[in-house]
């Protein structure tokens, strides 16, 4: 049984394919998985719809659990696991830029810096998926939002009354999405008749010159594999691990 561990920070891009790549993996390998979420992370894996899915990669038991750090105090202990030779590596991704700064500057205050830097003192191999690689454009997924050019303003909003967790709040007359209740569940997205409530635009992002450059840094840590898509992955950990 190969064990392994999973840092996810609040990135939209590649939330999605980490985790088919993850299910994959479960499905195609005996591995047992334990995620790490930061904050940010469980709020952004919500959003996403990504949540719930978590535990089909870690169903719960023995090294098989969904870690929250908003369950896990000041001094995330869990994180101080890799210090039992139990975990063959630590797969970070998607890894946001904050965490990418943090991971090279040595900082540890959230529960996924501080289960990368508890894996480099343990000599655990680390593989990062940065959202931000190179300098130029990256393209990332927005979540749920309404197009207010689309909206009318409906006195009887089907997707406001649909919301199982009233995450829509009218603000001027129209609809908007407070992100940090919504759960990704896209039932307003299918409620509003006029097609205003938009999931999974495509936008184009700029990469900071800062965030590239600390990828490099990060490439150049011994340990740490910088990896530029979830789907290098698997092929990885089979070449290193001999999965
Ligand atoms: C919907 C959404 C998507 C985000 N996507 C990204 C992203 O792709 N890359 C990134 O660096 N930050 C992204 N952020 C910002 C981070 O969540 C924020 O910087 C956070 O403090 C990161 O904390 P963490 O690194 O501890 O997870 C996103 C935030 C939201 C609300």
């Amino acid at each position: 049984m190969f064990r392994l561990a999973w840092g996810v920070t609040g990135a939209g891009h590649f939330m999605k394919e980490t985790l088919e790549v993850f299910l994959q993996l479960k499905k195609e390998f005996k591995v047992a998985v334990t995620v790490f979420l930061s904050r940010a992370g469980e709020e952004v894996a919500r959003m996403y719809g990504v949540f719930e899915q978590l535990r089909k990669v870690a169903p719960g038991g023995y090294y098989q659990e969904v870690v929250l750090e908003s369950e896990e105090g000041a001094s995330f202990p869990k994180a101080g696991r890799f210090a039992s030779g139990k975990y063959y590596a630590l797969i970070v991704s998607p890894a946001t830029s904050n965490t990418v700064a943090k991971m090279v500057f040595g900082i540890c205050d959230t529960l996924v810096t501080t289960a990368f830097a508890q894996a480099m003192k343990s000599a655990v191999p680390v593989y990062v998926v940065p959202t931000d690689y190179d300098e130029g454009e990256v393209e990332t997924t927005l979540p749920v939002f309404v197009d207010r050019d689309v909206c009318l303003g409906c006195s009887v909003c089907p997707p406001e009354e649909s919301c199982p967790r009233t995450a829509l709040v009218r603000v001027e007359g129209k609809p908007m999405v407070n992100l940090l209740k919504c759960v990704g569940c896209l039932i307003c997205v299918n409620k509003c008749p006029h097609g205003a409530i938009i999931f999974g635009r495509r936008v184009k992002a700029r990469v900071r010159k800062v965030d590239a450059e600390n990828v490099k840094r990060l490439s150049e840590m011994d340990g740490v594999h910088v990896l530029k898509h979830p789907r290098e992955i698997i092929p990885c950990l089979r070449r290193d691990l001999k999965f």
